[in-house]
């Protein structure tokens, strides 16, 4: 277990679903937590209701200077940055041909790119302060493909890519870098999906954001062996195919 005493945490998209969940669970871990988010009053309704080791800042994660500001200010607060977890995120359904370049950009922009600015910002701090540990949110969809999700797919293939590249650049200076790939859960990113998409799952349901955010806990406090490593959480779903045997081919009688 690590003492995060006097350091802070960044959680980025922490104004709702899976951030706030995480911000929770890290608040109980000694560290001061700033929620980063374009969402300014969710983010400070979590924060006020988190207590006053948790406060929220206004960040855009496509804005390099943004990020500049808040992880300074995270520090003047709450002491040295320990935590970065990159979880905003932002979805757009659109086939191959139909999607249009604009959407794509964007997905890549806030998912990829914002999160490779955070680490650009946040790895010189974690280095000054002896070391730390980033937490990327990627998606079962960093894993496997999705049909009509080709650039959210592309973006959370490419965090896990980059969560790698990181951990192997970083692990001397005591820096861990782990990628975590949910599958369904209720938060207003999937609100109004239809639950029985899960049905086929080998546990046959969305999740819940503190189930992810309870992973991430772990990442953070306990898996202090790992780096570079993919957590999955996804209720078996990329676990593989089920496959329909007939019953008299079920056990044969050798
Ligand atoms: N919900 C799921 O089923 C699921 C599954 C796999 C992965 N994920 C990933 O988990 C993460 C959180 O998703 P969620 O389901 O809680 O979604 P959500 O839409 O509830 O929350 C996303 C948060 O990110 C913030 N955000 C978006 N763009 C931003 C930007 N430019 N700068 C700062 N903040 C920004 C939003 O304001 C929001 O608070 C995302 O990265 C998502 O891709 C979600």
């Amino acid at each position: 277990m690590t003492n995060f005493h006097g350091r802070s945490a960044l959680v980025t998209g922490g104004a709702r679903g899976i951030g706030a969940a995480v911000v929770a669970e890290l608040a109980k871990q000694q560290l001061g937590v700033v929620i980063g988010d374009l969402l300014e009053h969710d983010g400070r309704a979590v924060a006020d209701s988190l207590g006053p080791s948790v406060t929220f800042r206004r960040l855009d994660v496509t804005d390099e200077k943004n990020w500049r500001a808040v992880i300074s200010e995270a520090e003047a607060e709450f002491g040295p940055l320990a935590v970065l977890v990159n979880n905003a995120g932002i979805v757009d359904f659109g086939g191959v041909d139909s999607e249009t370049p604009t959407a794509f950009r964007h997905v890549l922009d806030v998912n990829l790119y914002g999160a490779w600015l955070g680490m650009r910002t946040a790895v010189p701090r974690l280095r000054a302060a002896g070391g730390g540990v980033i937490v990327n949110v990627s998606s079962t969809a960093g894993l496997v493909g999705y049909a009509d999700l080709g650039a959210y797919a592309a973006s959370k293939w490419g965090l896990r890519g980059l969560t790698k590249s990181a951990a192997l650049e970083l692990g001397h200076d005591g820096i861990r870098v782990c990628s975590v790939h949910p599958g369904p859960i209720h938060t207003p990113m999937t609100a109004g999906m239809d639950d029985s998409s899960a049905s086929t799952q080998p546990l046959p349901r969305f999740g819940e954001p503190e189930e992810v955010a309870a992973m991430v806990r772990f990442i953070v406090t306990e898996a202090t062996y790992s780096t570079g490593s993919e957590f999955v959480v996804d209720g078996g779903a990329t676990a593989g195919q089920v496959v329909t045997v007939p019953a008299e081919r079920r056990t044969e009688d050798w």
